[in-house]
């Protein structure tokens, strides 16, 4: 085998049960002392952001925005920052918390406006950003990606730049022991579809591949058990560092067909991320194997199963147990070729290990009614 790449991953990791209270001295050590918690709105509620930005001293709490978060949530964001004088901000939440973090220290540390950001060319100039993951799924700690959307124009783009990776990650899987259970499965899936993505995708290499089939294992071991009980320290542990591994594994590869078509079931059918990956992810699971044989055999033996095939039937039971939808007449799709024809054209279908078309995706979206 021949083989040339390389790996990097700028983000200082703090992982472990109780890391969340060295917020402070983290901050400190990167010599950083005035922040802006950008935290989702039910956290702001329950008194998590109060206790995150008093033990932090941060001077600044924003959590007016939404699922998928708009530019100009990002607006109002740098408005404040700019206010506060800010230098750094600290991100508590989901991947939406995440994503405008990220988002927002560009906006800060340029200058620029959201929608100029959005539309044109990221600058490589960004303040700090510290995140502290409440999920298990996203990876969104550990990428150079952030999601954001323009909601007046029906417009939502995964942007990635370098200038997007945070200065520090501290994951404390303490933060997702209130996670409800259908929230912990569709992020887990979300973060198995992270890892089989990175493995299946063109630009895999022998560390990603490592990092992905790694995450797969807790994440297929901690599944049921965080499901089935949220307080399972042990179980949430593992489904944390399995996200976190999954995004280290697709942060240079990035995702492939299952996140192609994730986008057009988001807009078109309001999907959440992880329903929406998880919707196609046995089935390209079953596609792909057929690509890429060697390589996806010895992925379902090491992970324990007989064979690709075994391993999406057990990806089908996950939705099933959960309350997944997994057919066309339960998301309400009657056009299929409409469908196939936006999964197709999307950019990231062309990371897969094969590229398929229209015509072949409509073939296989059959399958699903
Ligand atoms: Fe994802």
């Amino acid at each position: 085998m021949k083989t040339e790449f390389a790996y990097s991953e700028p983000v200082r990791i703090f992982f472990g049960e109780g890391e969340r209270k060295r917020l402070k001295e983290i901050v400190g050590s990167l010599g950083l002392s005035r922040g802006i918690l950008i935290a989702d709105a039910f956290l702001a509620k329950n008194g998590v952001a109060e206790e995150i930005a008093n033990d932090a001293h941060l001077c600044a709490v924003f959590s007016e925005f939404t699922v998928d978060p708009d530019i100009k949530a990002a607006d109002a964001a740098a408005d404040l920052a700019r206010e506060k004088g800010v230098d750094h901000i600290v991100a508590l939440g989901g991947g939406s918390a995440m994503d405008l973090a990220k988002f927002l220290s560009v906006a800060v540390g340029s200058g620029r406006s959201a929608e100029e950001l959005f539309y044109g060319e990221i600058p490589e100039r960004s303040i700090p950003v510290i995140a502290l993951p409440t999920t298990a799924g996203t990876g969104s700690e550990v990428t150079g990606v952030s999601v954001m959307s323009d909601k007046s124009r029906g417009v939502k783009e995964p942007l990635s730049s370098p200038a997007f990776f945070v200065a520090a990650a501290v994951v404390d899987p303490v933060l997702t022991l209130t996670l409800p259970p259908f929230a912990t499965a569709v992020c887990g899936i979300d973060a198995v579809a992270h890892a089989l993505e990175a493995y299946w995708c063109r630009r895999h290499n022998p560390v990603s591949d490592a990092l992905a089939e790694k995450a797969l294992k807790l994440l297929f071991g901690g599944f049921d058990r965080a499901y089935d009980d949220g307080s399972d320290l042990a179980a949430r542990t593992d489904m944390s560092m399995g996200a976190l591994l999954a995004g280290m594994a697709f942060a240079p590869t990035r995702t492939a067909a299952v996140h192609a078509c994730s986008y057009p079931l988001s807009e078109m059918f309001g999907m959440p991320h992880g329903e929406a990956c998880a919707f196609t992810l046995d089935l390209f699971t079953r596609l792909n194997s057929r690509i890429d044989r060697e390589r996806m055999d010895a992925l379902a033996h090491s992970l324990g199963y007989a064979s690709p095939d075994a391993l999406a039937d057990e990806i089908a039971r996950m939705k099933a147990k959960t309350g997944m939808r997994s057919t066309l007449a339960e998301i309400g799709c009657g056009d299929i070729g409409a469908l196939a024809e936006a999964c197709a054209g999307h950019p990231l279908m062309l990371n897969n290990v094969k590229t398929f078309s229209a015509e072949e995706l409509k073939a296989a979206f059959g399958g699903l009614a």
